[in-house]
This record gives structure tokens, sequence and C-alpha cells, in this order.
């Protein structure tokens, strides 16, 4: 795919519209960076001043402009912003100005008010199938804090698996911090596989989307040529 054509696109599931995050967002991103029962888990563990929120809203614009297709997507739902979902980069080992371009790391943060009606899953789940689909990555990972288990309970069911407890020092430690943090990860095979057992078990005599047969084919080549 030409990166001409990993431009940003808006994307959209059952109930959410998730279109490129722009300025006009800005009140909404500093408000969840602002509360304390969104931020509990996530950076220093307390919520964002004023200041960190709005260098994290101008950080999160950028990521469209680390690698073609990444970005972060603001979501609404009935004309009501609900939160927002991202396609980071991922730093390279050897130079963290440079990042992988195959692979991104996802995150999402969701009003409160919206907690616990699958708004999360359901965005994260169109993430991942931009991710392999539209981008062709071949990994999504995820990392959140070990005691962040809303965070851990969306990524397994998206179907990533936890690979990996770390733990790093930091100057201001959240609370909880002792218990480490964790990565998730979900490559394309394993996206593709689970598809497939889902529209096998589906069974609706359906064939599969050219743009599916396509990835999937690419999947089956990768795997032979390597
Ligand atoms: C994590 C967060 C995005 C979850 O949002 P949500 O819209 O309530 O999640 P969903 O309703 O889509 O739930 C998805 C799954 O997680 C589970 N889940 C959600 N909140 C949970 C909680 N507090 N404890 C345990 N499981 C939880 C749901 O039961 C559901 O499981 P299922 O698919 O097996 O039924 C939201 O709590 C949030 O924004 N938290 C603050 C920011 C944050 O921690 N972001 C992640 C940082 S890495």
């Amino acid at each position: 795919m030409a990166a001409t054509e990993k431009v940003q696109p808006t994307l959209r599931t059952a109930r959410l519209e998730l279109v490129p995050l722009g300025p006009e967002h800005r009140e909404h991103t500093m408000k969840l960076d602002m509360d304390p029962k969104v931020m509990k888990h996530v950076a220093f563990g307390r919520p964002f001043t004023e200041d960190e929120a709005i260098q994290v809203h101008t950080w999160l614009m950028g990521c469209a402009n680390s690698v073609p297709g990444f970005g972060t997507w603001a979501g609404y739902t009935q004309g009501e912003f609900v939160g927002w979902w991202i396609l980071g980069p991922i730093p390279t080992k050897d130079d963290p100005e440079k990042f992988l371009t195959d692979r991104t790391e996802y995150g999402f943060r969701v009003s409160p008010k919206f907690w616990g009606q699958g708004f999360a899953k359901e965005g994260a789940r169109e993430m991942i199938r931009h991710a392999f689909v539209d981008l062709g990555l071949v990994e999504v990972i995820g990392e959140t804090m070990t005691v962040n288990t809303a965070s851990r309970a969306v990524m397994a069911s998206c179907g990533l698996k936890h690979v990996e407890t770390f733990f790093n020092t930091y100057p201001t430690p959240p609370p909880g911090i002792e218990e480490g943090e964790v990565r998730y990860s979900l490559s394309r095979e394993e996206w593709f596989a689970t598809q497939e057992a889902g529209a096998s078990r589906g069974s609706d005599g359906k064939s599969w989307s050219p743009i599916m047969a396509l990835s999937k084919l690419y999947c089956y080549l990768r795997k032979i040529l390597r």
C-alpha cells in the first residue's frame, strides 16, 4: 500500500464514529486527563494538571505524524463524545526518535459516564481491525499497570495475550506500581485465525470479503516465505 493511501481515516463501528483527533477535541481529552477516576492507574496515578493535559493532547494529535496511518481517534455515539482510542508508535531499540513501522501500541480512555457498556472494547476492536486489515501491521501490543484490571480486561476481550510483566523505576511512581506493568500482544496471524474461527462458527454461508481474502493470502504467503 502506498504511504499516501495511509491517511488517518474516519472509522465506524455499530455504535461509534471514530474521527481523527483534532484541536476541537482538546476540551474532551483534557476533561478525561484531569479526572481522578480516569487517571487512577495511568501515568502518575493522579489527575494531570492543565498544562500536562494540554501537552498530552498535543502528543495525541502528533501520533498521526509518527507512522503513516497511525493516530488518535475521538469516539462519538449519537453525537456525544465517548473517549479516545490510539494506534501509537513504538520507538526502535537503537533510536527512540525512530519508530517501528510494522507494529503499534494501542490504547484507550473512556469517559466514566460510558464505562461498563462495552465501548472501550468496541473501539479497541476496530483499532485492531484497522491495524491488521487496512495498515497491514504484524502485531498490536498494549501496556498498562498490573493493577489496572479494567484495561487488562479490555485487552483480553480483544484477544490480546499477557506476554510479560516488567518493572520500571519512575521519579514519581504511581500507587500500585510495585506490582509492575504488563504487556499484552496479538499477532496478525492470531487475529486472522480468530476471525476465521468466528466466521465458520457463524456458518452463515457468506464468503470472505475481498479484503479479508487478500489479507488471509498475505498471512499464508508470509508463513511459507519466511
Ligand atoms: C479501561 C476502560 C477504557 C474500560 O472502558 P469500558 O468502556 O468500561 O470497558 P468495556 O465496557 O468495553 O469492557 C470491556 C471488558 O472489560 C471488562 N471490564 C471493564 N471494566 C472493568 C473493571 N473495572 N474490572 C474488571 N473488568 C472490567 C468488561 O467486563 C468487559 O469484559 P468482557 O468483554 O469479558 O465482557 C475505562 O475504565 C477507562 O477509561 N479507564 C481509565 C483509563 C485507562 O485506564 N485506560 C487504559 C490505560 S492503559
